[in-house]
């Protein structure tokens, strides 16, 4: 019987709701067709939005949602996006998939997205090949309220008010696709662009993020920290976060990464274990903020992670759109766990991608919509959004095929905003369930109800079959005093709700 520890009397940090986000681009059939079809669609939509897709977001609770890109952010020009629909812009989406983009989704309209969703909003800026006028000219027109050639603008475009940016990214990928910079040249320029991302409002200051590392990069880390530290570490609005992008591919390299759906043993394992990495990345990005940041007051934003496996076959390359199956949903728990654990650094993080595109929550074919697994997994520990993380461990083995060995369980546990203890654990053995006695330190417990998500580890859902993975309510939980004893299934992902 493997030992699950929780000490209620320890509360770790907290856990900001950002850390369940999610990012949106202009990608494939992200926002057209996933997220927006327009007034005139048949399908059924709010100014646009798909009402389906809205309603399950704000089911998961989604907090945050980043757009326009990616690597479209640094070739996007936010003024193509504004204006009476029929005059705007028409150019090829050169980065993905060299399909028409009609600009008909701008800035307006991800503000309309965000406020159905009730979520924050973060907007990426322009570094790669915009101006610093074109970011500040673009700032002062989300967040501007007086008279000003931009917030003039605004209200000519039919919206007086001005909206909240909480979050602003000065730049994505500047160290690739958004301008080959070197670390140095791009700290420099992060000084500059981020003085004009001005702050408007008293009460309403944008948490700004500069452009981080890919993966394991830490010469950009410490270039870009470097470079910056003189303001960075000590003035706060200066920078307020450091993105990290990294994404798990289950074979390394990327003309060959892996079939969404065709995988054996070995390589599901292979693809948790590159998911664990996660962990030794924000460890070791994270010494060295320390190092220039020992207060920890610029957070680091995992804003792109995920699976990215090779296209469904028939589907355009530049779509990159993929199924989901159980095996995503243990790589969402397992991040998810890991951003938890690191609440003390990491203060938002922002899967990719949101619908269709990537290790997306929501799958659509015309009017049709699917919640994958990974929508299930963030439904799950929404719980644990505003929760203050709890000091917890759990006995692991290493399982696993081959050399690539990997723990059999992994977890996190908060208090929930609504009392109740939060545990979230997951089996990653394709085929062994194990008996857990979770003891909660010197806390008689009253209640439980849990909710679990389990199968093979191909399941997935289909437009055929769209609940073939489900969650379940799980009540083979026997209470014990301050311990409680169950036995978790092969491939799964658990939620326990506890009351103390
Ligand atoms: O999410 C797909 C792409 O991956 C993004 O546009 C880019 O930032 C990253 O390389």
């Amino acid at each position: 019987m493997a030992k699950l520890y929780v000490n209620p009397k320890r509360q770790l940090g907290h856990i900001n709701p950002e850390l369940q986000g999610h990012f949106s681009e202009h990608l494939g059939r992200c926002i057209y067709e996933g997220l927006y079809v327009g007034e005139n669609s048949d399908i059924p939509n709010t100014a646009g939005m798909r009402n389906d897709v809205v309603e399950a977001l704000k089911e998961m609770r989604i907090p945050v949602l980043r757009w326009p890109g990616g690597c479209f952010a640094d070739e996007y020009h936010w003024m193509d996006g504004i204006g009476p629909k029929e005059s705007r812009k028409k150019m090829i989406n050169t980065h993905w998939g060299g399909v028409v983009e009609d600009n008909s989704f701008g800035t307006h309209e991800f503000m309309e997205l965000c406020r159905q969703l009730g979520c924050k909003t973060y907007v990426n800026g322009n570094v790669g090949s915009g101006t610093v006028q074109e970011m500040s000219e673009w700032v002062e027109y989300m967040t501007f309220e007086g008279v000003s050639p931009m917030a003039d603008l605004r209200a000519k475009n039919g919206h007086p008010e001005s909206w909240k940016v909480d979050y602003f990214g000065v730049g994505n990928e500047n160290w690739g696709c958004g301008g080959n910079m070197t670390p140095e040249y791009y700290g420099n320029l992060y000084r500059r662009y981020q003085t004009y991302v001005r702050n408007y409002k008293k009460g309403e200051e944008i948490y700004k993020v500069c452009c981080g590392a890919n993966s394991d990069d830490y010469h950009w880390t410490e270039g870009v920290l470097k470079t910056t530290h003189d303001h960075a570490g000590n003035a706060h609005g200066f920078m307020n976060g450091l993105s990290l992008h990294y994404y798990t591919l289950p074979n390394d390299t990327w003309d060959k990464k892996g079939s969404a759906l065709d995988f054996d043993e070995a390589l599901y394992y292979r693809t948790l274990k590159k998911t664990l990495y996660m962990e030794e990345l924000i460890n070791r990005h994270g010494a060295i903020m320390n190092q220039y940041d020992p207060e920890k007051k610029i957070g680091l934003i995992v804003d792109e992670w995920g699976t990215w496996y090779d296209v469904e076959p028939g589907t355009n390359p530049g779509f990159l759109y993929q199924q989901n199956t159980m095996r995503d949903a243990l790589v969402a728990g397992i991040n998810l766990n890991i951003f938890n654990k690191h609440c003390d650094r990491v203060k938002m993080a922002n899967i990719a991608q949101l619908v269709n595109v990537l290790q997306s929550v929501i799958l659509t074919e015309g009017e049709k919509m699917i919640k994958t697994p990974t929508y299930h997994v963030f439904n799950m520990y929404k719980y644990h959004q505003d929760g203050e993380l709890l000091e917890s461990c759990v006995e692991t083995q290493e399982i696993g095929a081959g050399e690539l060995k990997v723990p059999n369980l992994h977890e996190s546990v908060s208090l929930g905003k609504d009392g109740l203890i939060h545990v979230t654990l997951n089996n990653l053995s394709v085929t062994e369930s194990y008996s857990i006695d979770a003891v909660f330190t010197e806390t008689e417990i009253k209640g439980v109800k849990g909710t679990i998500l389990t199968g093979e580890m191909h399941a997935h859902n289909t437009f055929e079959e769209p609940d073939a993975v489900h969650t379940e309510i799980f009540d083979q939980v026997e209470i014990a005093g301050q311990s409680l004893k169950f036995t978790i299934p092969p491939c799964s992902v658990l939620h326990l709700a506890v009351e103390v």
